[in-house]
């Protein structure tokens, strides 16, 4: 459990590979402590990103962050051995990839690392909940799957507030993830509606400083503060 919630998560699929160390120093300067990694396939979303090596990179980088995968890519259950080599402290896989979700579940946790399950935009959140319990975060896409920069998709909120309903009646503890246009404009509602971990790519990795930018969103986050940008 992280310690001070929320949780700002820098989603280095925006960062500048050119300079990876020293951007992701910034992150952690900024106080960081979780590190999102998206690798995405090309078949089941329309880009192809980064796969095991990246995460290591980003990984030796940040020693001491916590580096959360997220998967966008078919039969994620085939490559969990590859990213808890390179890493992975948490892997988060699609329900819409996985027939057998709990099964994999079952597998990321047996290396001994935490478990999640991702939903798209148009995903009910009534397909996740015979696994709720078995999950350590629920990631809820707030953009549609497989590029940074896109604009938050609005009624999601109600999906998160719903989803935070759904974990206190079921009496679970997993961690609600925020993914997909979060920015200073919108952090503060999307925080106030349930969010524990934010992820934040093009709003963090496109500002002028990277450091104060995170100080700034965690800040928006923990005090709702509304802020026009
Ligand atoms: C989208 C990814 C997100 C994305 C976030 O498919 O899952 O993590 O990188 O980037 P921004 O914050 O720019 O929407
Ligand atoms: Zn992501």
């Amino acid at each position: 459990m992280p310690d001070q919630l929320p949780v700002i998560a820098p989603s280095i699929l925006a960062a500048d590979y050119t300079r990876l160390k020293q951007q992701i120093d910034a992150c952690t300067d900024g106080g960081a402590s979780w590190l999102h990694c998206d690798v995405m396939d090309g078949h089941f979303v329309p880009n192809i990103s980064f796969g095991p090596m990246i995460v290591e990179a980003a990984a030796r980088c940040a020693p001491d962050a916590l580096i959360d995968v997220h998967l966008m890519i078919e039969n994620p259950g085939n490559y969990i051995e590859q990213f808890v080599r390179a890493g992975a402290s948490l892997i988060s896989f699609h329900i819409e990839t996985e027939p057998h979700a709990h099964r994999v579940i079952q597998a990321i946790r047996a290396t001994g690392i935490q478990a999640g399950i991702a939903i798209n935009p148009a995903t009910p959140l009534s397909l996740l909940e015979d696994v709720l319990p078995e999950v350590d975060l629920v990631v809820v896409m707030t953009v549609n799957p497989g590029f940074g920069g896109q604009k938050f998709i609005e009624p999601a909120l109600g999906k998160i507030r719903r989803l935070a309903e759904m974990r206190d009646r079921l009496d679970t503890d997993f961690l609600i993830q925020v993914d997909g246009g979060v920015g200073p404009d919108n952090i503060g509602r999307i925080a106030d509606a349930g969010a524990d971990i934010l992820v934040a790519g093009s709003s963090v990795f496109s500002a002028h400083d990277i450091t104060d930018r995170v100080k700034e969103l965690a800040r928006l986050a923990r005090t709702g503060e509304l802020k026009f940008t």
